[in-house]
């Protein structure tokens, strides 16, 4: 076996390890970075599309927001569809001039993966047999297998990147983290159609039949979404099927959605989770290791990287003066922003999807609630500074 050190050893290659690891490097600070699926395969999961303008900035000034400065799509506002009526939430005049930036995942981790391989600094793909030990020492270490080669990596601190179905989080010895969670009956079921979007802003709706989404990722790029059992079955939705259940959940009288060629489908499931402390001795975890939440406030992408900047803040404090507060606070820190993201996106997510039971008590509560969302603006506004992200760092 063979034996490497560095500073940062980091678990997974997804938005939250690969942008860690490029905030580091603009600290000095040495990273490893460990991914067990292929280049190709991490470069076509498609996942989230809106990126808060914190976050932005935040990749902007980092140098690694270029092509997103040049080909993301600024919106100010979102619509709220339901009883046969669009309403507009003009989330910029209500959030204080903020916006966000409809900007695929999947180009994001392409840019932050090309960066990387252009520094020369190490990024291996289909690593194998990852685990983490000596968590509590002041050398953890982890051990992988690489191009046929058992490998070794000695670390000052594990980041674990690795997000929900990851190895670092159940590395941790039972009885240390504190769990918190919430299932729901239902998922969404995803498409990537090759055709204009029907509508400028996106469109959140509530039908009778079920939530719809309208989304984009480009002028020529749909990305529609509809309320789906968590495990329905792909094979059931033939793209007519789809289309049609598109039609009548987001249409409005008068007005229907254009069609085109569907490029991709999935079904993702649902769910809210939390573990605290984000910590264990010499591991971190950051991003969708710790903490998942339900996609209908679009949080789970950002809150991976405002995780990602405070670890890479406090780890850089500790480089330079060997001042260990940050990284003490840190789980704390990051949690104020995890639960308020964990209750805007059940917010958003009770309120738009239609119950399992379709209970009719329920029903008139979320119709009431999108009526006073839509009306005050005092509600309008609490809506719209959550969805942009709050300043709570
Ligand atoms: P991930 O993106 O999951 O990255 C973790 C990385 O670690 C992956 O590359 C994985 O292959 C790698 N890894 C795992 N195990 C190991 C191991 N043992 N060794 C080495 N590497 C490992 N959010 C939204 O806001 N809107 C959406 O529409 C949306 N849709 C989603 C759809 C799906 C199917 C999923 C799973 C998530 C979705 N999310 C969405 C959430 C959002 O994509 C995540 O919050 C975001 O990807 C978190 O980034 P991350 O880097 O923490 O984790
Ligand atoms: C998208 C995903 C979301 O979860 C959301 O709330 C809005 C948009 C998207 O993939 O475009």
């Amino acid at each position: 076996m063979s034996r490497t050190r560095t500073q940062v050893g980091i678990v997974g290659a997804g938005p939250a390890g690969l942008t860690l690891a490029h905030l580091l490097q603009l600290e000095g600070i040495e990273t490893y970075i460990l991914e067990d699926r292929s280049r190709e395969y991490v470069e076509a999961r498609i996942r989230a599309g809106v990126i808060e303008q914190a976050i932005v900035d935040l990749l902007v000034e980092a140098g690694a927001g270029a092509r997103l400065q040049h080909e993301g799509l600024v919106h100010h506002g979102i619509e709220l569809q339901f009883a046969g009526e669009r309403h507009r939430i003009p989330l910029s005049d209500l959030a204080g001039g903020r916006a966000i930036v409809i900007y695929g995942q999947t180009e994001l981790v392409k840019d932050l993966i090309r960066l990387r391989l252009e520094s020369g600094l190490p990024l291996h793909f289909e690593v194998s047999g990852v685990s983490v030990h000596e968590l509590e020492t002041e050398r953890p270490l982890i051990r992988y297998r690489h191009e046929g080669r058992d490998e070794e990596l000695e670390c000052d601190v594990i980041a674990g990147c690795d997000g929900f179905h990851g190895i670092c989080r159940p590395s941790i010895p039972a009885g240390v983290l504190s769990e918190f969670s919430r299932g729901y009956p239902f998922g969404w079921l995803g498409i990537l159609a090759e055709v204009a979007p029907s509508n400028d802003e996106l469109v959140y709706a509530h039908h009778e039949r079920g939530f719809a989404l309208s989304s984009l990722r480009s002028p020529e790029l749909s990305r529609l979404y509809i309320q789906c059992r968590p495990d329905e079955d792909l094979a059931e939705w033939p793209d007519d099927r789809i289309w049609v259940e598109l039609q009548t959940r987001l249409g409005l009288e008068g007005r229907t959605l254009a069609e085109g060629p569907i490029l991709e489908k999935g079904v993702t499931g649902m769910r809210s989770y939390v573990c605290e402390p984000m910590r264990y001795g010499r591991l971190f975890l950051a991003g969708d290791a710790a903490h998942i939440v339900p996609p209908t406030g679009a949080k789970g992408l950002n809150l991976a990287l405002h995780d990602v900047r405070v670890l890479a803040d406090a780890l850089a404090t500790w480089h330079r003066s060997e001042d260990a507060s940050g990284l003490d606070a840190y789980s704390d820190t990051c949690m104020r922003r995890v639960w308020r993201a964990e209750h805007f996106s059940w917010w958003m997510t009770q309120m738009l999807h239609r119950p399992e039971d379709g209970d009719p008590f329920d029903l008139k509560l979320q119709l009431s609630q999108l009526r006073y969302v839509t009306t005050s603006r005092a509600a309008a506004t609490s809506l719209a500074e959550n969805y942009v992200g709050l300043d709570m760092v």
